[in-house]
């Protein structure tokens, strides 16, 4: 190949691969936005911690409030700062509507629901969970600060919708549980 000028006046590099400058640039663009793309995952994913919620298991709807640990929701303690909670997601109601949790605690969460599709969101956190039936989703949460947090369904599910909330309360550590001495 040369790099001479050609008859027309442009030189050889305008013409690599006979791609036309315009099209030259949406193709950069694109490469562009691929990077920031992925590097937007990346971030989101490694250092903000988003996660995307898991099916964990298959259930069969009809009768899985009867069968452990469905039948039996709630919060279960695992060890020392971690927890797991059961959740039933229904028409249109939280199984349990409050979970308390000393603060610090990892929280796994597993919801489900035994009749329409429902969403679970705790406000303030980033956990936002899409609940299907026959499915159960899970994802996992520290709850580093004290407070109340509103648990709402944020799928449409009919008249009640609106009505269907929880809270997560973040309590200080009981005391028997804290090697520190109080000051005051
Ligand atoms: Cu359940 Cu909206």
């Amino acid at each position: 190949m040369s790099d001479s000028v050609t008859g027309d006046g442009l030189t050889e590099d305008k013409l690599t691969m006979g791609i036309d400058p315009y099209e030259r640039n949406w193709i950069r663009l694109s490469i562009v936005l691929l990077v920031v793309f992925f590097a937007t995952v990346s971030i989101s994913g490694f250092a903000l911690g988003f996660q995307v919620n898991g099916s964990d298991a298959e259930v069969d709807p009809r009768t899985v409030l009867d069968t452990e640990p469905w039948s039996s929701p709630g919060l279960r303690k695992i060890s020392d700062g971690e927890y797991e909670a059961y959740v039933v997601a229904k028409t249109w109601t939280f199984e349990p509507r409050e979970l308390e949790v000393p603060v610090g605690s990892k929280v796994t969460i597993y919801v489900t629901s035994p009749d329409l599709q429902h969403g679970f969101k705790i406000t303030d956190t980033n956990v936002n969970m899409q609940i299907v039936p026959g499915q159960v989703s899970k994802l996992s949460y520290t709850f580093d600060t004290v407070g109340e947090f509103p648990i709402i369904c944020t799928e449409y599910c009919g008249q009640g919708h609106a009505a269907m909330a929880g809270t997560v309360n973040v309590v200080e550590e009981d005391s028997s549980n804290s090697t520190e001495e109080s000051s005051s």
